[in-house]
């Protein structure tokens, strides 16, 4: 098992920078996710860990060594891409094996009798044993998933890298898989580096979640703290819902008290340790659907007056869409609530539940002392490879 730790990669392609700053340390045994939208630089990072790349500025380290420039097969890698490249002409047995004749431990290779005792286990392990014999173009796309699963695992990877590993699978296979890539990585406490784009895949899978967008590592957390305690507008917006309301600060204290539109005030919290918020600074305060309240339950809480736009009834809730000004903002009620298309309404949101998030993105977090980010432009860390 080793820990995987980058400091201020950057990567560019021409004039696109595809990954820069990260600055993450995955450790020993920990199942990491990578998401983010499309071109968010995932893949990239994954193929930096990969050694596909070599990164124009910064450094990879597995535990204390430095593979910023180790070629791909001396970093002893597992390797999962998201169309599977198996070798459709090959047996599921010669696929599995293909990497492991190649291997050499010590300058010697595994014997026959050793090759098939390994890739019998890994079939075994991905529930594959039966279907050794097989060719690929055999099997379903879940099966060819495992193959391609066992195909990085058989080498005894220090490091399990896996680049949307079940996009080409349908909803119920997906599902499968991902219990089944919990289970071996359980099984195996193999470092993990997963990517997707799709959260709901990332919460439910990870210890921790890397939330990349435009290049950049916006907050590497668990899922909890990701929801609970977002550290940019995108990071909020991204995971799970939320309603943003533009203001400007009056006043901070215990809580943060903020001006939004006709003259009315909200108060509430920070998410952000050590972020000095200022006196007129421009923020957003942020409420999730789940915050928001018929009722008002201390007389702290914030009133929000909206008018309703549309419900949506889901049967363990009610989903109401209301406008507060220009303000699309959105509720999630209790079922039986009487809400309907076009009534004033009037909510009530805690103030230890509404977050105040500044508005810059990642250049905002470098006001944070010992944040990642604000490291990344010490110029003591700022190497050069290049
Ligand atoms: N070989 C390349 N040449 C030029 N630009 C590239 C190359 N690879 C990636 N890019 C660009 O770098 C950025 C990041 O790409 P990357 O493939 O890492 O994104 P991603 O997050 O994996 O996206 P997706 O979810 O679509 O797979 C994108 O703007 C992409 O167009
Ligand atoms: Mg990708």
């Amino acid at each position: 098992m080793v820990e995987i730790r980058t400091e201020n990669l950057r990567k560019t392609f021409g004039e696109v920078i595809a990954t820069d700053e990260v600055n993450i340390t995955i450790e020993e045994g920990e199942l990491a996710t990578l998401l983010g939208p499309s071109g968010c630089g995932k893949t990239t990072l994954l193929r930096l860990i990969a050694g596909f790349y070599i990164p124009d500025r910064g450094r990879i380290f597995f535990d204390d060594r430095d593979i910023t420039t180790v070629p791909p097969h001396k970093r002893n890698t597992g390797m999962c891409f998201q169309n599977y490249a198996l070798w459709p002409h090959m047996t599921v047995f010669d696929n599995v094996a293909y990497g492991l004749k190649l291997k050499r431990i010590n300058n010697m290779r595994y014997t026959k009798a050793a090759v098939e005792r390994r890739v019998n286990n890994t079939l075994n392990l991905v529930q594959m044993g039966d279907l050794g014999h097989r060719h690929i173009h055999q099997l379903s796309g879940g099966q060819q998933q495992r193959v391609a699963l066992a195909r990085a695992l058989v080498i005894e990877p220090d490091v399990l890298l896996l680049d949307e590993p079940l996009s080409n699978l349908d909803a119920k296979l997906r599902i499968e898989m991902r219990e089944e890539i919990i289970r071996i990585h359980k099984e195996m406490s193999i470092t993990t580096v997963y990517v997707t784009h799709d959260q709901h895949e990332a919460l439910s899978i990870s210890d921790r979640v890397a939330v990349m967008d435009e290049g950049y590592v916006q907050q590497f957390d668990t899922p909890r703290q990701i929801y609970a305690t977002p550290q940019t507008i995108f990071v909020a917006d991204f995971i799970g819902q939320c309603t943003f309301i533009d203001g400007v600060i009056e006043s901070v204290n215990d809580v943060i008290t903020v001006q939004i539109p006709n003259n009315q005030t909200v108060e509430g919290q920070t998410t952000i340790d050590g972020y000095p918020f200022e006196v007129n600074e421009v923020v957003k305060a942020a409420i999730r659907p789940e915050d928001l309240h018929l009722k008002r339950e201390s007389a702290s809480d914030n009133e929000i007056v909206g008018k309703v736009t549309r419900t949506i009834y889901i049967g363990n809730a009610l989903e109401v869409y209301f406008k507060v000004g220009e303000i699309s903002a959105q509720a999630l009620l209790e079922p039986d609530s009487e809400i309907k298309e076009g009534d004033d309404i009037h909510l009530f949101a805690p103030s230890d539940e509404v977050m105040i998030l500044p508005v810059g993105g990642v250049d905002a977090l470098r006001k944070v002392p010992g944040h990642p980010l604000a490291l990344a432009e010490a110029p003591s860390s700022a190497a050069s490879n290049v």
